[in-house]
């Protein structure tokens, strides 16, 4: 009997295909890839390797074209478009470049918005959107808008966000590909706290060395397939 737990991403053998005839883009051209419970990793590669595509399909925004995708060794082509969703809302959570937060609404409201589909009571959403505020630092900046904020603190917020359904894997396509250095570098402390002190798995793309050092996996695309993975001894922080 094999006891071992199955990873809680994996691809085998996925392609990814848009397009057809002479427009036809193979993004993803057959990736294995398995990403266990607690990892840290740094997807990096070239504009248009295909990382993009791969988080989309690891978030479930999107599904491969042939080959099969597993989470936590369930394949999510077995899902019908609900099962994804619930899914997607329950186990992932996302932060992107552009932060993507509601603009006249305040840090504490942006933060419980993931909480609103589950009919929680309105005491227990505030409660855990200030708990998730103040694991990123924000606990004072509850009430501001995101136009009263600087950039960092505004991706601190997104992180709020995608933290406060207590997901199992957190994905992050350029996070802090706005910021500059010193703000960067504050940004990895805190997800490389959640990585360590509560075994948040993140898997984030970064065309940044000095950002792919906080991990401790680092996995390079080109052309749609896997040119390298090596594990490294992450940058200390903390
Ligand atoms: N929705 C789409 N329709 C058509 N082509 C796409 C789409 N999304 C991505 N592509 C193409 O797939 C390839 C990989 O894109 P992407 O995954 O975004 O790369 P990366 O994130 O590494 O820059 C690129 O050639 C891109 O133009
Ligand atoms: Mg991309």
């Amino acid at each position: 009997m094999d006891l071992t737990p199955p990873p809680l991403i994996e691809f085998r053998r996925v392609t990814k295909v848009y397009g057809s005839g002479e427009a036809e883009v193979r993004a993803l051209d057959g990736v294995d890839l398995a990403i266990a419970r607690g990892a840290f990793v740094a997807i990096m590669g070239p504009s248009g390797s295909g990382k993009s595509t791969a988080m989309n399909i690891m978030g479930c925004l999107d599904v491969p074209s042939t080959g099969e995708y597993r989470f936590r060794g369930v394949p999510v082509s077995g899902l019908d478009r609900d099962g994804r969703t619930l899914l997607r809302r329950h186990m992932i959570g996302f932060v992107f470049q552009g932060f993507n937060l509601l603009a006249r609404t305040t840090a504490v409201e942006n933060v419980e918005l993931p909480l609103v589909y589950r009919g929680m009571k309105d005491e227990e959403r505030r409660r855990r959107a200030l708990v998730a505020l103040d694991q990123v630092g924000l606990a004072d900046r509850a009430n501001h808008t995101p136009a009263m904020m600087s950039g960092g603190q505004q991706q601190r917020v997104a992180i709020a966000r995608a933290i406060v359904t207590d997901p199992a894997v957190l994905l992050a396509d350029e996070p802090t590909g706005n910021l500059d250095t010193r703000i960067s570098r504050e940004i990895m402390a805190i997800v490389t706290r959640l990585n360590r002190e509560r075994g948040l798995t993140v898997v984030m793309v970064t065309h940044e060395d000095d950002i792919a050092a906080y991990a401790r996996r680092i996995i390079r695309f080109v052309d749609g397939r896997i040119e390298s993975d090596r594990e490294q001894e992450p940058s200390l922080v903390l």
